[in-house]
């Protein structure tokens, strides 16, 4: 496939150009092998220039309703691990005083896992009678799916971490956070270490009803 990774109707004549079969059995593997890594299973080497910015491209790609881009990442450079290190050690310490050395190094050691860590951010900005808070989340989720496949799809092994450290003033003050502005989760990529088992899916009906 030769396109301008950029120019959305280059993609689509791309996608026109595919035989139907062909492209949806691709989507379709593409998307049921996907597996969520545990940090512990994500290693060197993590994306290059060129594959991050494709992940990025997949994530622009996402559903936004009205344009209001209601997200954003942050990527959390080597040499500032030792500070997210911190981040999660005082929001620890925070919860629980008395936490053991051991468990303090555990929380700061799960700053250092993975080549590529960034922080998921959703932004509300200003209230729209259209586009609610809940909608702008799924436009989020959207990008980071978005991410992820395309990440599997390159052969790179992705997962995603949340915990309570989200919630900690630390981690705000650490990312400059806005006041409308959420923190959701860690996304992290890099390169498979083992394989990952398959988690059953659910079947449609314990989702899927009519009306
Ligand atoms: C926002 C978000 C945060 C998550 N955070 C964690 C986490 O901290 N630890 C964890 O084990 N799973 C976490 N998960 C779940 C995994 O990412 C994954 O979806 C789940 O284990 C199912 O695996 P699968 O994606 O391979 O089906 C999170 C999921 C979401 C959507």
């Amino acid at each position: 496939m030769n396109r301008e990774r950029d120019d959305p109707d280059a993609a689509l004549a791309d996608a026109d150009a595919v035989g139907d079969a062909a492209w949806s059995e691709l989507v379709d593997t593409l998307i049921a092998s996907r597996r969520s890594f545990a940090p512990r299973r994500i290693g060197d080497p993590g994306p290059d220039a060129d594959q991050l910015g494709r992940l990025f491209a997949a994530a622009a790609a996402a559903p936004d309703h009205g344009q209001l881009l209601p997200w954003r990442f942050v990527i959390v450079p080597a040499d500032k691990r030792e500070r997210l290190a911190e981040v999660f050690a005082q929001s620890l310490l925070d919860r629980d005083p008395a936490a053991s050395p051991q468990d303090v190094q555990l929380a700061r050691a799960k700053a250092h896992n993975c080549p590529l860590v960034m922080l998921a951010i959703a932004r509300f900005g200003e209230p729209d009678a259209e586009v609610s808070n809940l909608e702008r989340v799924v436009s989020l989720g959207a990008a980071i799916q978005n991410l992820l496949l395309a990440a599997h799809g390159m052969g790179l092994a992705g997962g995603l971490a949340g915990g309570r450290a989200l919630r900690s003033h630390h981690l705000r003050e650490l990312f400059g956070l806005a006041s409308d502005e959420h923190p959701v989760c860690f996304v992290l990529v890099g390169t498979a270490l083992g394989r990952e088992p398959s988690r059953p899916r659910p079947t449609r009906d314990a989702f899927v009803s009519e009306l």
